[in-house]
């Protein structure tokens, strides 16, 4: 039949299955390529995630993996945001400690969100900002990159200064603020007090919660 076809027809029609051989063989190699490299983005923002954790809360203190025991809350009025991640840190099944994220104060040019880890019993495992947008120079003195004045509340609790004194010294409490800039560290400071407010008084339960083997057993 093939040869019954002229030979101009009979060259292109080979030419078009080689074209269309090319353009099948192409998609599956940017297929292959894109799954490929889709898988080590999402494994570079995993190891990126917990190294930043770690910074808060170091791996020798927990022996879970952090990021697979997380639950998803909402306590808007506490955390500043609707949707808030917390990771649960256990060792020997045993809670450790938790870390949220984001916790979302208020600054002088909006937002600034935070990583806070919380101790089970309630001291400040670390503080970190995530991102602001701060004034340079002035407000971004909350980076621990720029200032070490975030580092100041790893360990404290309510009661350590006392809950009144949660404040930064302008307003009578026990924290410094930046020369020029009181409203940035005021705000970071008012969502850190919140945080240990919440965590007394109801996020504490959450370090109660099974890890999800331990759940199905039951
Ligand atoms: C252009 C501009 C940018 C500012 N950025 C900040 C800021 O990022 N954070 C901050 O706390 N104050 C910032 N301030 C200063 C505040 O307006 C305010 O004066 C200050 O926070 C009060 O602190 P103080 O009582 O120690 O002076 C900025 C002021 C100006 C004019």
């Amino acid at each position: 039949m093939a040869s019954r076809l002229p030979a101009a027809l009979r060259s292109a029609l080979i030419a078009a299955a080689v074209l269309g051989l090319f353009a099948v063989l192409g998609s599956l190699l940017v297929g292959f390529s894109y799954q490929a490299t889709a898988e080590r983005i999402q494994q570079n923002e995993r190891e990126i995630l917990l190294a930043q954790l770690n910074a808060i809360l170091p791996e020798n203190e927990y022996d879970n993996d952090l990021l697979q025991d997380t639950l998803d809350i909402s306590a808007p009025q506490a955390l500043g945001t609707e949707h808030t991640r917390v990771y649960l840190a256990r060792h020997d099944g045993k809670p450790v400690a938790m870390i949220l994220s984001p916790v979302i104060a208020q600054g002088y040019s909006g937002d600034i969100a935070l990583t806070l880890g919380i101790r089970n019993d309630g001291s400040l495992a670390g503080a970190r900002v995530l991102n602001h947008k701060e004034t340079p120079g002035l407000g971004d003195k909350i980076e621990v990159e720029r200032s070490s004045w975030i580092l100041g509340f790893t360990g404290r609790r309510l009661g350590d200064p006392p809950e009144s004194r949660w404040k930064v010294k302008r307003d009578g409490g026990a924290f410094d603020q930046f020369t020029g800039a009181t409203i940035t560290p005021r705000g970071v400071m008012r969502a850190i007090r919140q945080a240990l407010l919440w965590y007394r008084d109801r996020g504490h339960r959450l370090l109660e919660t099974e890890t999800m083997e331990e759940a199905h057993h039951d």
